[in-house]
């Protein structure tokens, strides 16, 4: 199964504070946003890769890229203010038929699983909406107005990406979440809410899906690189 993706990267890392956006730190060999779009260039499944950028990364971004190889497999676009306005940025440049797979991606995540990426692909295309998650590990409490409750952790799942789904789907799902300014947590969240009759399924993934958020997720991410061996 052939699919698409799209790589967000037009964030801010506030919270990792370091002064620029995260996606150019340094992990081990190369920074965090080739990890991550590495993945894709060496899935020979994938055969389209948009990365959505902010305007002022542009310059240092094109930098960077154009150093490998195989730059010239890469499509850039301009991001949003959220989250969601950047993947809707890539959803509405990219090319693609209405029955493609699309998947959307965090640059942030750059440790992926050739097996997981395909297993995802084969579920979106043939349920149109799936997404890697994996069960939580902690016990989850609910606190409302009669104390606390204790939620059934085999049915809870935390949530990851890529999220991959038929092109027309998602774009329907985030033109309607628009309408409405509407905005969820993650791109299969508006497909939940819009997606009239679509049931998003999950893929189990890995715990090694990490999204590097704060300056703790450096190290772990470092110690992941060599586990996987440096290029
Ligand atoms: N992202 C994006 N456009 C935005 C916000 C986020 O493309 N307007 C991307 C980020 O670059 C990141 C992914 O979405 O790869 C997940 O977001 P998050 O981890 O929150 O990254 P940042 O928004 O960059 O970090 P922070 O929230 O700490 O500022
Ligand atoms: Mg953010």
């Amino acid at each position: 199964v052939k699919y698409k993706v799209i790589v967000l990267a037009a964030g801010q890392g506030k919270r990792m504070n370091v002064g620029k956006n995260k996606q150019f730190i340094q992990l081990i060999d190369e920074p965090l946003i080739v990890h991550t779009v590495r993945n894709f260039v060496e899935d020979d499944w994938c055969e389209s890769i948009i990365i959505v950028l902010h305007e002022q990364d542009k310059d240092e971004m094109l930098k960077l890229f154009n150093q490998y190889p195989w730059c010239n497999q890469l499509e850039f676009v301009t991001g949003g203010k959220e989250r969601q306005d950047s993947s809707y940025s890539g959803l509405i440049n990219i090319q693609a038929n209405p029955e493609d797979v699309v998947m959307i991606h965090d640059g942030a995540r750059p440790f992926l699983r050739l097996d997981h990426l395909h297993e995802l692909a084969t579920i979106a295309k043939q349920k149109q909406a799936a997404l890697l998650a994996v069960q939580v590990t902690d016990t989850i409490k609910q606190k409302t107005e009669k104390g606390l409750q204790t939620l059934d952790r085999a049915m809870l799942w935390a949530a990851q990406t890529p999220q991959a789904f038929q092109y027309q789907t998602i774009k329907k799902a985030h033109q309607l979440a628009r309408e409405e300014e509407y905005f969820g947590t993650d791109d299969a969240s508006l497909v939940e809410r819009y997606g009239k009759g679509i049931q998003v399924q999950i893929v189990e993934g890995s715990y090694e899906n990490v999204k590097l958020t704060t300056p703790d997720d450096i190290l772990r991410a470092e110690m992941i690189v060599k586990k996987r061996g440096v290029k």
